[in-house]
């Protein structure tokens, strides 16, 4: 905080003054609880779209307690994920960096970690702004879903998980939500993978069977010991195959407290319930602070578990339900908050991991998200409807009241921002691309730091923003789009997910530029006729590309397919495997 209220006076806007002053005119108790660190609740929502909540314009679904935080805070209506699904966005949220940047995007067609038992995940030497945060003395919490993986060697050495990188505790899912852990629903992997892993177990079942027979003819000199290890390869295939169809969620949705499993296969019904007690124990344990809470929501991701208080309520079926229960939630730690005194000394945040899922459809039902006036939707890299979320900040009593502020913005912002907040300074040895909010959210900045922002599909870059500063204006010109199937449909229906390569994609050359400024709807694109500068703002967004393509280097790639195999020694297991079950819960009613 100190830091903040010596920037040289020029910079200083009214609100900055009002800010000083506010602070001055404290009584001497008052000015050292102020300045002191704030207290962090960050809300995470999975695959809610921006079009959903009544602040973004929803008029039907109804969201009382997220709008509060923008009547009371800032609302920031071009906030931008770094990736357009879970793992790579929430792996560049918590390390501020692009998740190519860490290995945590897509190879091998695989976008998000597909086993609680793959070795892939968050790599130990990534540092998180959560871990920074403990170091400046918060007590940092997560509550609800991770998906950024477990286990890198044995069942136990847990290298990927929350307590490894910053977190003093966790009470949640491991791996994320999936159709499969209600037991209900028909499994939801999505069929080319299962495809796929079909396919590598004959054709190692192929090589298994052709070494065998040459080594018994004495053709070809190989150990057994070879052959056992490509049969034992192949027969992790074949399991994850086979538990595509009703395994998983023994061995995916479970749930865990810090290091113990208390709940194998998890109950998904009393999650909501768990989940919110936990967070409120977390604040009211920790209300002395400074903490820092990250409620990292099951809802909005399909299977829509919803208690039987919200089933019914909403004017939008089972989904509308399930995002009017989460609001409620939002309330209820809000209420504490307010309760424990803690609004004022409590910086609010609330976001959404990605676009909502619009090919997410059961029938007529919708189940998945509204991205509003925005181009596609989850698994789009490109199209606004992916990427562009819902951003709020509340601090009562520092931060300006109901502003809106239109410039880009990054959920990437968050790690220095916070990092800032707390007094810690950032990673020196490597590239951080986010930016430090304070400055714009006081208003003593009228623009974003963001001149360019890329948006990559996996590995693969579809589109580029350039925010052109000296005119105000936000250009995107598209490399890659998905292709629509079926066509003018808006989204890829056939397949569920659209892809980020291989033929149900199309390159663009030139790309396609749009000027967001213009057209946020992404509906007409320009061409030399229709706009003047459209040679001289391509050539300006190539050359950014080359210029942060220089910046990138070769990592582990935590999606590649040796790390997204489900491997036996890696299954966190309660009992003995493989007979992972129990329920230590129980008497938690
Ligand atoms: C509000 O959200 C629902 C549920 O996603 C959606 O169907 C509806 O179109 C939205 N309404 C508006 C006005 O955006
Ligand atoms: C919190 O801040 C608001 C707005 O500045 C102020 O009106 C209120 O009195 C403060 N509450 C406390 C408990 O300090
Ligand atoms: C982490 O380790 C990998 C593998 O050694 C390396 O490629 C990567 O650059 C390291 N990341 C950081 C942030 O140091």
């Amino acid at each position: 905080m100190k830091e903040v209220m010596v920037r040289p006076t020029h910079y200083w806007s009214s609100a900055g003054m009002l800010l000083a002053l506010y602070v001055l005119l404290q009584p001497p108790e008052l000015q050292g609880l102020v300045s002191s660190k704030p207290n962090v609740v960050i809300f995470l929502a999975d695959d809610l779209g921006i079009g959903d909540l009544g602040c973004y314009g929803n008029n039907t679904v109804r969201t009382p307690n997220i709008d509060r935080l923008a009547k009371e805070g800032v609302k920031l209506t071009q906030h931008i994920a770094a990736a357009p699904v879970c793992t790579p966005s929430r792996a560049a949220f918590l390390t501020g960096r692009y998740p190519i940047r860490s290995g945590m995007d897509e190879s091998n067609s695989y976008r998000v970690l597909q086993w609680l038992a793959g070795s892939g995940g968050l790599p130990p030497n990534e540092t998180t702004f959560v871990k920074i945060l403990k170091e400046q003395g918060y007590t940092t919490g997560l509550i609800g879903k991770w998906h950024l993986g477990v286990n890198c060697e044995n069942r136990n050495d847990h290298c990927h998980h929350p307590l490894q990188h910053g977190f003093d505790y966790f009470y949640g899912m491991p791996f994320s939500m999936f159709g499969d852990c209600q037991i209900t629903e028909p499994p939801e992997q999505d069929l080319p993978t299962r495809y796929k892993l079909w396919s590598f177990t004959k054709l190692i079942a192929l090589a298994v069977f052709t070494l065998v027979a040459a080594r018994l003819t004495h053709l070809v000199p190989v150990s057994w010991k070879i052959i056992f290890s490509i049969a034992l390869f192949g027969f992790s295939f074949f399991i994850s195959w086979f538990s595509s169809f009703g395994f998983i969620r023994f061995w995916n949705c479970i749930l865990m407290k810090n290091y113990e499993i208390t709940q194998q296969p998890m109950k998904v019904e009393r999650a909501a319930t768990l989940m919110l007690r936990e967070a409120i124990s977390f604040i009211e344990r920790n209300k002395h602070g400074p903490f820092f809470l990250l409620v990292s929501f099951l809802h909005v991701h399909t299977p829509l578990v919803t208690t039987e208080n919200f089933i019914g309520k909403s004017s939008h079926g089972l989904y509308g339900d399930n995002v009017e229960e989460m609001d409620w939630m939002v309330g209820k730690i809000l209420d504490t908050l307010d309760n424990g005194h803690l609004t004022n000394s409590t910086l609010t945040y609330f976001t959404s991991d990605h676009g909502g899922h619009l090919e997410a459809r059961k029938g007529n039902a919708q189940l998945g998200g509204w991205n509003g006036i925005y181009k596609g939707g989850k698994a789009m890299a490109g199209w606004e409807g992916g990427i562009r979320v819902p951003g709020l900040f509340r601090w009562t009593g520092m931060l300006p009241e109901g502003k809106i502020i239109d410039e880009p913005t990054s959920l990437m912002d968050i790690y220095p921002t916070l990092v800032h907040l707390a007094g810690g300074t950032l990673p020196q040895d490597r590239v951080i691309d986010g930016w430090n909010l304070m400055p714009l959210l006081w208003g003593s900045v009228q623009h974003s730091e963001h001149e360019f922002m890329f948006h990559y599909c996996g590995m693969h870059l579809h589109a580029v923003r350039w925010h052109q500063k000296d005119s105000g204006n936000v250009w995107k010109a598209h490399y890659v789009t998905p292709i629509f199937k079926p066509e003018g449909s808006g989204g890829c229906y056939e397949t569920r997910f659209c892809p980020c390569s291989g033929e149900g994609v199309r390159h663009h050359d030139p790309p396609l530029l749009f000027d967001l400024s213009r057209d946020p709807s992404e509906a007409t694109p320009l061409s030399p006729d229709t706009e003047p500068l459209f040679h001289t703002v391509l050539k300006r967004i190539d050359e950014a590309v080359e210029e942060h393509r220089r910046t990138l280097g070769p990592v582990p790639q935590q999606l590649s397919l040796y790390n997204i195999v489900w491997k036996p020694w890696l299954q966190p297991c309660c009992g003995t495997f493989p007979f992972c079950r129990c329920d230590k819960e129980k008497d938690n009613m």
